[in-house]
């Protein structure tokens, strides 16, 4: 669960400083779809970031899973961060010039399990995502839709509960940013994965359950959607 209070965070630059996030409270408990949307600018990628421990913020506090995210050591934050969240990015973030394979065991590396074991668990997420024909070839041979599986199997492989996915349709067709939500709806239904999207497509956030709209660093609207 993510408990967010009364967040306040900053940008400096230079001299100016720039509010991207003004008391920012939010509560999304486990198992959630929750769709993030608001013009470009407003601060989504900034409060995706907050909630995947990636950056500070300035004030306020963070409760993930009932601990205090403020007060903790980088290192224990990283941690948290390779075995609870899977990230997924509008521009794929993957190593073109090698294997899906190979990218989706990455998470994994720096673990303690055997190679084998490794491999076994990658298949298995790549088999999840459709790509079970795919598992040797580059990624610079994929489809966009296929990278994006790809993505999303590398956000699962450490046993991610939490998938936050930033404009995951963003260089999709409207097709393929489809099955992309499809999927990422299956993750969420059928394997309770809670899944935090941003996007600026109302068709998009859709497939969630639950629509949060930021408007200049504030929540301006937090709605239930009806399924
Ligand atoms: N590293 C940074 N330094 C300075 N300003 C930033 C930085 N990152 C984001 N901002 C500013 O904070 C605001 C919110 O940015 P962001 O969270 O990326 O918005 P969104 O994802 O909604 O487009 C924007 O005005 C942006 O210019
Ligand atoms: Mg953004």
């Amino acid at each position: 669960m993510i408990e967010l209070k009364r967040i306040n965070k900053y940008y400096k630059t230079g001299k100016n400083m720039f509010q991207a996030l003004k008391d920012v409270s939010l509560t999304i408990d486990d198992g959630e779809f929750v769709s993030i949307m608001g013009q470009s600018g407003a601060g989504k990628s900034t409060l995706m970031h907050i909630i995947g421990t990636l950056d500070d913020f300035d004030s306020g506090s963070y409760m993930l899973d009932g601990e205090l995210v403020n007060t903790m050591k980088d290192k224990k934050k990283s941690l948290l961060r390779s075995s609870k969240i899977g990230f997924v990015m509008q521009d794929f973030a993957l190593i073109n010039h090698e294997t899906v394979l190979y990218n989706v065991m990455l998470p994994m590396y720096f673990s303690n399990v055997k190679y084998s074991e490794m491999k076994k668990i990658a298949i298995d997420k790549i088999m999840h995502v459709g790509l079970g024909d795919q598992v040797t070839k580059k990624v610079n041979q994929l489809s966009g839709g296929q990278k994006q599986r790809v993505a999303i199997a590398r956000a699962l492989v450490a046993g991610a509960s939490m998938i936050l996915a930033d404009e995951p349709t963003g260089q999709l067709d409207s097709n393929t940013g489809k099955e992309i939500m499809e999927l990422l709806k299956t993750l969420n239904e059928e394997d309770g994965i809670t899944v935090i999207l941003v996007t600026h497509d109302l068709s998009i956030s859709e497939y969630s359950r639950r629509r949060i709209v930021l408007s200049d660093g504030k929540i301006v609207s937090d709605e239930k959607l009806e399924k």
